[in-house]
């Protein structure tokens, strides 16, 4: 800024002046979106050849575990490197210790098989949480007055943590937000053997009111009922506190760093990727996905432009990558 001061006002320099053709504005574009910065979630079902809308989240389906194999290969088909698999676990196999999540034959375990059995290109990232499988649609196992228990949910995340690194798994997710679930599930892996298991910390996550449309896409919102996540995921006024969150994360071993929800929170993405220069990720979540599509749906908005408009500003605010669940949509638009 003080830079270009000195160097001359108007009229020797117009800033409109590289702004006149293509070509300059081109020349100096400062950040791009790719079709290698998308990482697709997928939801996962039991069945075969089964795919089930979703209704606050229109174009995306719940998919049995075939057809997330085939939706593997078309999105490897089209440069997307990785995909982030989430369960719709059946309600039967729901329990207040949450054993399901480390159960080998599980749904995730079967998936992150069959992927790498057929489409082992892709990168296949999973999601370490217990919400799709606790009775309470709680992150964690929770004490008799209500509250997660820390310590006692990190075991269990480890145990779930291992199963998926059986299973083939490339990059394990915690999306927990536990204290030293990190440091837990990094020195669990390296026993193990699994030194090149990549860990993409959410590093900040905050108490969102964006996560609806999820809640209802995974069957977790009638468990959670009107219970709330605050003890455990961050406060959306702090930033200060993500620093300290993202700097523990790295200090336990985690790889990559996670902000999530992404549009409202683009000045943490910065802060986060300025101080640590890590890898950083951004999710644009369910609620950010379903207000896009709703007002496309109405004509309110142009679609295509808003959401590459949207996911350009990820990578503008330091952004290595973003989960979106417009990653296939915008893989067609982006080369079509
Ligand atoms: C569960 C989890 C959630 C999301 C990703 N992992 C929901 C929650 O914390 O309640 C939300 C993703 C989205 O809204 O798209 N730990």
């Amino acid at each position: 800024m003080v830079k270009s001061l000195e160097s001359g006002c108007y009229p020797s320099t117009r800033l409109r002046r590289m702004r006149t053709d293509s070509f300059s504005r081109i020349l100096m574009r400062e950040s791009s979106l790719n079709v290698d910065d998308l990482i697709q979630p997928l939801f996962v079902r039991e069945g075969d050849n089964t795919a089930e809308p979703i209704q606050s989240m229109p174009g995306i389906e719940r998919l049995s575990v075939d057809r997330i194999v085939s939706k593997c290969q078309d999105l490897h088909h089209l440069g997307i490197p990785s995909v982030v698999l989430f369960p719709v676990t059946p309600p039967e196999v729901k329990s207040d210790d949450a054993r399901e999540s480390w159960n080998p034959n599980g749904l995730v375990q079967r998936t992150i098989f069959a992927i790498k059995d057929k489409v082992p290109e892709i990168g296949v990232m999973t999601d370490i949480a217990l919400d799709p499988y606790t009775l309470n649609g709680q992150d964690g196992l929770v004490n008799e007055s209500g509250y997660v228990m820390n310590d006692r949910t990190v075991e269990v995340l480890i145990r779930q943590s291992l199963s998926h690194a059986r299973a083939g798994v490339d990059v394990v997710a915690p999306s927990d937000m536990m204290d030293g679930r990190i440091r837990g599930i990094r020195e669990a892996l390296e026993h193990e053997g699994f030194y090149n298991l990549r860990i993409l910390s959410y590093a900040a996550k905050y108490a969102s009111s964006y996560y609806g449309p999820f809640r209802d896409a995974v069957g977790s919102a009638t468990n959670l009922g009107k219970s709330n996540k605050s003890s455990y995921q961050m406060d959306p006024a702090n930033v200060e506190e993500a620093l300290r969150e993202a700097a523990f994360d790295i200090h336990e071993g985690a790889d990559m760093i996670m902000v999530k929800p992404g549009m409202p929170y683009l000045d943490v993405i910065w802060r986060i990727r300025e101080a640590f220069g890590m890898p950083t990720f951004a999710y644009q979540v369910s609620g950010e996905y379903a207000m896009f599509k709703a007002a496309a749906k109405n004509g309110w908005i142009d679609e295509q432009a808003l959401v590459l408009e949207t996911l350009l500003g990820f990578k503008r605010a330091g952004c290595h990558g973003v989960l979106t669940y417009y990653a296939e949509q915008a893989a067609r638009w982006i080369n079509p």
